[in-house]
């Protein structure tokens, strides 16, 4: 049911502070969302009512948690349209998933000559466990190059995407340029030449429908803290043979199934891949997000976000020496704008920005290569969600405005 997206403002507590004396206009929601009431009221809730241990028991306690912590994998696995619920495996965020599939899969699969493909808008999260893993096993790690716009060069990618390419990991849409990615396409290029491929899903899940069916990856990866969830929840999907198929990532309790002196037996999938007690109150929190999205409707959230980026985009294309970086065209992209401002370093702009209560980020964004490429060493990242509005949009710009006379006076 689509609940509508006006007023959503409301529903989150913390959007009603001021920072610096200002209302607050929070725009780094690529680096994390704020937390609807109804998803912190659902974790209160467990813990008030039925915070137990899961798997263990028959107490009914032990029962009711269970419950809740599998509905909240179901949630999931619907949100994604995995095949599933064993597909699906949480984990602390998308960083613990890939380091958990590079330190299984691909400790497993990888050897020296082999070949591991990326892309140059990769978050450090989907590059530096991949690097490491080539430099460990003596394999080669290549990158597909984007074009001025940030648009993923698919020429490019059918060139470095070659028989000896065992691993193909590719962002769904770039932090930095929030630009979408062909991922569909990258699958297909990555499966003619027999090699898997990771998808990351940390800047799509929560603003575009997903289909990993459909896109046909073999993993994917997101965080619940940049959709409304808490921290220190994420999700691994994984095909379920290629998930069968894996060597558990850690052992311990609730992943064994008989434990001798000598050996152990391992329980069935997802229990196998989910060793110790897990967030269980961040998986059901992360399932509370997934229903407040469900009722907003995934596609009016995507839609939102377009009106967004076509209300913004010309009104920074029209200000004085600015450099924007991204696509030009706002169907190509989620609400993540990143910008430098003539000479102005990003730290300042950010800092005048602070001061009237404008949150921003500025940096590398944990995409240092993507930096390299565009011959920046930082940008202005401004990232919007489904409670930012044009009133925030014009505030935005004009400190920009402020920012850049304050600076150039
Ligand atoms: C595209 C992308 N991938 C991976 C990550 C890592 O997410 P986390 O720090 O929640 O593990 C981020 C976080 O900013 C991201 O934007």
């Amino acid at each position: 049911m689509n609940k509508g997206l006006k007023n959503c403002k409301k529903d989150f507590p913390l959007l009603s502070r001021q920072v610096n004396h200002q209302p607050l206009v929070y725009l780094d929601n690529a680096a994390t969302t704020q937390k609807p009431q109804a998803v912190i009221q659902r974790i209160v809730d467990f813990y008030q009512q039925s915070n137990a241990n899961v798997h263990r028991s028959v107490n009914t306690l032990s029962l009711q948690a269970t419950e809740q912590y599998e509905q909240a994998r179901s949630k999931v696995q619907h949100w994604i349209k995995a095949a599933k619920p064993q597909e699906i495996i949480f984990t602390r965020g998308a960083t613990e998933a890939v380091n958990f599939i590079a330190s299984t899969y691909g400790a497993d699969h990888i050897q020296a000559q082999d070949e591991i493909v990326v892309t140059v808008a990769e978050h450090h999260s989907n590059l530096v466990p991949w690097q490491q893993l080539a430099k460990a096993c003596g394999a080669q790690l290549k990158y597909i190059k984007v074009d001025a716009q940030g648009h993923l060069d698919l020429q490019d990618a059918a060139q470095k995407i070659t028989a000896r390419t065992k691993i193909v990991a590719c962002t769904q849409v770039s932090n930095v340029l929030g630009t979408i990615f062909p991922l569909k396409q990258i699958a297909a290029l990555a499966h003619q030449q027999g090699a898997i491929v990771i998808g990351d899903g940390s800047q799509a899940v929560p603003v575009m429908a997903v289909n990993v069916q459909d896109l046909d990856v073999d993993f994917y990866v997101f965080s619940g803290h940049k959709m409304l969830g808490p921290s220190g929840i994420g999700v691994l999907y994984g095909k379920e043979a290629l998930l069968q198929a894996l060597t558990p990532y850690q052992y311990g309790g609730e992943m064994i199934n008989e434990v001798d002196w000598e050996d152990s037996t391992f329980s069935e999938l997802p229990s196998r891949l989910e060793a110790g007690t897990p967030n269980i109150e961040g998986a059901i929190g992360l399932g509370a997000a997934i229903d407040y999205l469900d009722q907003l409707s995934i596609r009016a959230v995507t839609q939102y976000e377009q009106k967004l980026m076509q209300y913004l985009l010309p009104q920074l294309q029209a200000l004085d020496d600015v450099q924007l970086l991204g696509s030009e065209d706002w169907t190509q992209r989620t609400g993540i704008v990143s910008l430098n401002l003539g000479n102005i370093h990003p730290h300042d702009v950010a800092t005048v920005l602070d001061f009237q209560g404008i949150e921003v980020r500025a940096g590398h964004h944990c995409a240092q290569p993507l930096m390299r490429f565009f011959n920046v060493t930082a940008t202005v990242r401004a990232s919007f969600y489904i409670y930012n509005t044009k009133e925030d949009i014009d505030r935005f710009v004009a400190a920009l405005k402020m920012a850049k006379e304050f600076f150039e006076q």
